[in-house]
């Protein structure tokens, strides 16, 4: 039942025209469709028209008007074929269909959500609101006309630019919309109902006047001020830096509270989750809005990747998303601190995607077979998917990548495209061959590099041997060497870079190290002194390193490397070792600790006023838990990797007390709030600060002070983190979630994070607690945010509570997965993507997951979303 690449054909008709009517009702929705299609030059003229449903009933059929007799077409709730078409002469089918948006669980289609009318259609959703061809290389513009009850919905929006509206009988009333740009099924959004709005407009670089409307829940539009202006400055940086301007006379976001995803970009009507869009300093975190700059940018770059060009089947998708994440990490990276986000983004993908491409749901960023496209919507698509985008910048260079860029927005504008048109643009515009570079496209699994060095003081010779291996993966037993840009510098004992007199055994230019073979080895001639190597600078290629650097070598880096990225690698490096150690340690019975290098380098930076705030936050942060248990890569005890950590945290925080306390102080965590970078970077470094304070301190009444002085979010629910996470039983702990709770119980995003605080509280206890919010009135299993703040904070972000020894963590979650996949399947199989790494489990936790899995294997109807998981995950 799997879906294969090769089997792409293009579908013997041509869409020319849609044309569709909604006359909406909450129960009983009824849509019409016409559609002009003609033959395809060159097919059978005998071929049938065949068109996708999801569960339809078909309840009206016309070619050109008039019905068609039943033997000319076969109905199925999911298909819909019709012979004897004309083979020369365009023609018009018309399909009605009768829907239920009210009882639209999966949140896919057309649905209702808070009283709006909303859809949600990539990638395979148009098909349960009509038959249709429902791929994206069908590509049409479409005329839509929304008729509804008047009082109800005032708002009645779609796609393209609004041609007119009446009133419709005496209650009801219309609109019309026209998109002229053809666009794939998947792109269609309508929206209806009653909701406020923020106005706003932007003029293009060539002069178009564009109406900005964002629609949010009546009484929150101050909340969509912030995205509103990351909208803008997300308009002008695309001008700027991709010369793409917007095409449409208005641009439409809307806010609502039940969605699968975070957003999605439906042309000129964005549908985004609130979460990200909604935001005050009251109620949202710097966190927050770092997501709401990024997913706005993110779905408004899709403009142009993604919808001006488009994909040509579900196989490209890394082709708009892999591009568009880039471009969102660009923008941001220029909004805010390059180097900081460089190192936020590699965090976000070491724990995502590495951790997805070492378990068995690892695939390629462009895949050759799926059974359910929705499940590949992974960190592999979108996150390595830009950073074999970013590889690309790296080899080719500014200018080169620039040049790429622009033919294929020349080439390629209005169509469907595939990855080798991508990449060929690329060979195209700079005489380059890229084929070995493709490999990133097609090869899943993280390479490991491993790096071995040796310094010869005669010859004044410095000697890299570099082996590359990619590691076996589901379905590909063995690789092929890749194309590895690797960014590295030679440091002298005074931290000044050491430039080689010629370079051999590879290609090195601007500081790139190109690594093409399985083994390199690579001489650097000229070097007077033993140099310290800054091996993958700002983290150019997507690959793990094996290089047992010595710990003087990485604390020179940390002090004195000139790319910030490795500073905080170094720091990173240092600390996991030490982790790693303490693992063994308390495995052997001995005690874990932090080495002195470490605790000497992390203070420093800590202190070091020439850094901003925000790095030395990030370096604070050092590795997580999945870090270590990714680096052990077998036999993973959680409690051991949580002990460990937190010793080596222990010892830092005591070593470093008393500049914790100062810092505490001195980043000025009561000023104004502001949520520029850099107010938001000296709030992380203060709040890091406290976390070392409450670890050093072993008591909670700083923590419970700062949550009541607070006047923001961001310190306010880290001092609430603090005190749950430290003291989850002390009385201060009690009062503050008590007190957040009274405050912001009306607040659904707000009391998502106050699940989410307690679902992540470390240890076996935790459990019992998640049944109990449960229970909470708050709670609500049909929505998704709901659900991932609980079920998902506890699956994915709390290791030493979901892998309790005895199982009872998997064993909720598989209850939990059974309970939502007939409602919610997407949501189902998003959560069980949690125990993704279980392999790496020692055998006890391994055995109990294994156990839970198989119980939802064995588990009737399944959805294909999970059935199409489990199977991977035990195949
Ligand atoms: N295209 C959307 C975005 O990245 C996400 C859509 C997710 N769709 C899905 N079926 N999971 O911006
Ligand atoms: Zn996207």
């Amino acid at each position: 039942q799997a879906i294969h690449l090769a089997d792409y054909r293009p579908t013997p008709f041509v869409l020319e025209r849609v044309d569709l009517t909604f006359e909406l009702d909450p129960t009983e929705t009824k849509v019409e469709s016409r559609l002009i299609f003609h033959r395809r030059e060159g097919t059978d003229p005998e071929a049938a028209l065949v068109l996708d449903g999801d569960e339809l009933t078909l309840s009206g059929l016309l070619l050109d008007q008039s019905e068609l007799p039943p033997e000319r077409y076969t109905v199925a709730p999911d298909r819909l074929e019709i012979r004897g078409l004309p083979a020369e002469t365009p023609f018009e089918i018309t399909v009605t269909t009768f829907i239920n948006p009210s009882a639209n669980t999966q949140l896919m289609g057309l649905y209702r959500t808070n009283g709006i009318y909303c859809t949600q259609c990539e990638a395979e959703g148009f098909r349960r609101i009509t038959y249709f061809p429902d791929r994206p290389d069908v590509l049409a513009p479409y005329t839509v006309n929304i008729i509804a009850d008047k009082a109800a919905n005032p708002l009645l929006l779609s796609n393209g630019n609004f041609l007119g509206g009446a009133g419709f009988g005496p209650d009801k009333h219309f609109a019309a919309w026209f998109d002229p740009h053809p666009k794939p099924s998947y792109l269609f959004a309508l929206v209806a109902g009653d909701l406020g709005v923020v106005e706003d407009t932007y003029t293009t670089l060539s002069g178009r006047e564009v109406a900005l409307k964002i629609y949010v829940e009546h009484g929150k539009e101050p909340r969509a001020a912030y995205a509103m202006d990351a909208l803008k400055r997300s308009m002008q940086w695309d001008e700027e830096v991709f010369g793409r301007e917007y095409d449409l006379d208005i641009f439409m976001i809307v806010a609502v509270s039940d969605f699968n995803m975070g957003a999605m970009e439906n042309k000129g009507l964005n549908v985004f989750n609130d979460k990200y869009v909604l935001a005050d300093p009251e109620t949202a975190t710097d966190a927050d809005y770092a997501n709401i700059e990024a997913i706005i940018a993110h779905e408004y770059f899709h403009n142009w990747t993604g919808n001006r060009i488009t994909c040509r089947d579900w196989f490209q998708l890394c082709l708009k998303e892999g591009l568009t994440v880039y471009r969102d990490h660009e923008f941001s990276a220029d909004q805010r601190s390059r180097a900081v986000k460089r190192i936020a983004e590699v965090r976000h993908l070491k724990q995502e995607q590495f951790a997805e491409d070492a378990g068995p749901l690892a695939h390629p960023v462009r895949p050759t077979a799926y059974r359910e496209i929705n499940n590949f919507y992974t960190a592999t698509v979108y996150e390595k998917g830009s950073e074999v985008t970013r590889m690309i910048a790296t080899i080719l260079g500014r200018d080169g990548f620039k040049k790429g860029m622009d033919l294929y927005f020349e080439r390629h504008d209005g169509d469907a495209a595939t990855v080798e048109d991508f990449v060929k643009c690329f060979e195209d515009a700079n005489g380059a061959d890229l084929s070995q570079f493709s490999l990133w496209y097609h090869q899943a699994g993280t390479p490991v590099v491993t790096v071995a060095e040796a310094y010869d003081a005669p010859t004044r010779t410095y000697t890299l041997t570099l082996d590359q291996a990619i590691p076996a993966t589901p379905g590909q037993p063995s690789k092929k060497p890749m194309h590895i840009p690797l960014a590295l510098g030679l440091l002298g004992a005074s931290g000044e870079e050491l430039a080689p007199a010629s370079v051999s055994g590879a290609d090195f230019a601007d500081g790139v190290l190109h690594l093409k073979e399985s083994r390199q080895v690579v001489t650097f001639a000229g070097i007077g002194e033993r140099p310290v190597l800054s091996i993958n600078r700002s983290f150019s290629a997507p690959v793990n390193l094996s290089f047992p650097q010595a710990e003087a070598d990485r604390a020179h880096l940390a002090r004195h490397d000139g790319d910030l990225f490795s500073r905080w690698q170094a720091i990173t490096d240092l600390a996991l070792k030490d982790m790693l150690d303490g693992v063994r340690h308390l495995t052997e019975g001995r005690n874990a600790a932090a080495s002195p290098a470490l605790i000497e380098a992390l203070i420093a930076t800590a202190r070091d006023g020439a850094l901003e705030p925000a790095f030395r936050a990030q370096a604070l942060a050092l590795p997580s838990e999945a870090d270590i248990a990714r680096a052990l890569g077998e036999n993973s005890d959680p409690d051991a990797n949580h002990a460990a950590r937190r010793a080596v945290l222990h010892a830092v925080a005591e070593a470093g007390r008393a500049d914790f306390e100062a810092i505490h102080a001195a980043m000025g965590l009561h000023e104004p709030y502001s949520p520029d970078a850099s107010s938001a970077g000296r709030r992380a470094l203060g709040n890091a600060a406290l976390s070392y304070l409450a670890l050093a301190e072993g008591d909670p009444a700083r923590a419970a002070r700062a949550f009541a002085e607070a006047d923001n979010m961001t310190v306010q629910f880290h001092a609430l983190s603090v005190l749950a996470h430290h003291f989850p039983d002390a009385a201060e702990t009690r009062a503050a979630l008590a007190a957040f709770e009274a405050r912001f119980r009306d607040n659904a995003l707000v009391m998502d994070k106050w699940f989410s605080v307690q679902a992540t509280i470390p240890g076996e206890a935790t459990l019992g607690r998640i049944e109990a919010l449960m229970e909470h009135p708050l709670y609500n299993a049909r929505n998704p945010n709901r659900v991932r703040s609980l079920i998902g904070a506890f699956s994915f972000q709390n290791a030493t509570g979901f892998n309790r020894r005895d199982g009872a963590g998997y064993r909720l979650l598989a209850a939990q997965i059974l309970d939502h996949d007939p409602r919610n399947p997407q949501l189902a199989a998003r959560l069980l993507t949690a125990m993704r790494s279980w392999r790496m489990l020692e055998p006890t936790r391994g055995a109990e997951a294994e156990k839970a899995l198989r119980s939802i294997q064995s588990t009737p109807a399944l959805s294909r979303d999970v059935k199409d998981i489990v199977d991977r995950m035990l195949g």
